[in-house]
């Protein structure tokens, strides 16, 4: 059975981010416990009740394709045994799967994101310009449509309760440099079409993805944060993929649509969701982990 962890609760660590689902511990000054919770966000609210099991299901997913991805970028993780940084007492079933040790990085300051499919914001901004983060784009591309090559379309990681904002390669260039500016951005596009070409073959496609990177003190490029998760891609079935439409999310449809016949105005606090709709959302994380990694949790 997959454990439930809405928040976590880890007394005498020093909780140093607690984010929309992961819950951020500073063990030392090099390295951090990360816990994925199973909180859920739709329209970056918080929604009032978990998805049993969410968070287990994307760390697992995530340390899938660390390692899958290891010989592309190294990544932050640290192998070091939870039972030897959980504070004792602590209930390791709880936090086993769903809880990493990270080398402790230095956040590069750009959302990094790649993109083989015209979708979401990137769609948004073609039709509006032609264009997405400078890049100029062939005319007549429709929405859902494969790019002729994935592209890099940084963004700017926005204070909470803001949407990111796209920006040009050139603003993340003046932000941290041409060299670091570089090594990001091809080790984005390199990571994303490694996985694309493993997911297809799987039956799933990667529209696009967003990575964080992160620089130790002798400035060594680590990929950090989650990767390849439903919460940080937009994973779309093939057999459901039609050019000109937008395909249904793979993790949050049901919750989306359950929501689009509530009275919200999208702000905190979100409506309770019921379970019915609880259960598919968990079922379509515990599929995508099934058919990306193989992995079965319960
Ligand atoms: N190895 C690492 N070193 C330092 N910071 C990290 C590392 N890995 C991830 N982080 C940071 O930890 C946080 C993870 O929390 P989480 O993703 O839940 O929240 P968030 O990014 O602030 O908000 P959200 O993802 O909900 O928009 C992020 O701020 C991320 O940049
Ligand atoms: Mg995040």
């Amino acid at each position: 059975m997959p454990t439930t962890l809405p928040q976590s609760n880890l007394p005498g660590l020093q909780l140093i981010h607690r984010g929309k689902v992961r819950d951020v511990y500073a063990l030392d000054d090099d390295r951090l416990l990360m816990v994925a919770t199973d909180r859920l966000s739709a329209f970056d609210v918080v929604l009032p009740n978990p998805i049993p099991g969410k968070g287990e299901m994307l760390t697992q997913i995530s340390n899938f394709w660390f390692d899958k991805t290891a010989h592309l970028l190294p990544n932050h993780l640290l192998d070091v045994p939870l039972a030897d940084v959980l504070p004792p007492g602590t209930d390791l079933a709880l936090y086993e799967k769903r809880a990493v040790v990270t080398r402790r990085l230095k956040p590069v300051p750009v959302e990094a994101i790649a993109r083989g499919y015209l979708i979401g914001s990137g769609w948004k901004d073609y039709r509006a310009t032609g264009s997405l983060c400078g890049i100029q784009l062939p005319a007549g591309l429709q929405q859902a449509q494969q790019l002729p090559a994935p592209i890099f379309t940084p963004s700017t990681k926005a204070a909470v309760g803001d949407h990111d904002e796209n920006v040009s390669y050139d603003v993340v260039v003046n932000a941290v440099g041409k060299e670091l500016a570089d090594k990001v951005r091809d080790a984005t596009l390199a990571i994303y079409q490694w996985a694309a070409a493993y997911a297809a073959e799987r039956g799933i496609i990667i529209a696009d993805t967003k990575f964080e990177f992160g620089t130790d003190a002798n400035g060594t490029l680590y990929v950090m944060d989650e990767m390849l998760t439903p919460d940080s891609s937009r994973f779309w079935p093939a057999e459901e993929y039609r050019v000109g439409i937008s395909p249904p999310s793979y993790d949050k449809q049901f919750v989306r649509d359950y929501l689009e016949t509530q009275d919200w105005n999208k702000t905190a606090p979100g409506p309770v969701i019921p379970d019915e709709v609880i259960a598919r959302t968990a079922a379509k994380y515990a599929e995508a982990l099934q058919r990306l990694a193989g992995i079965q949790l319960s």
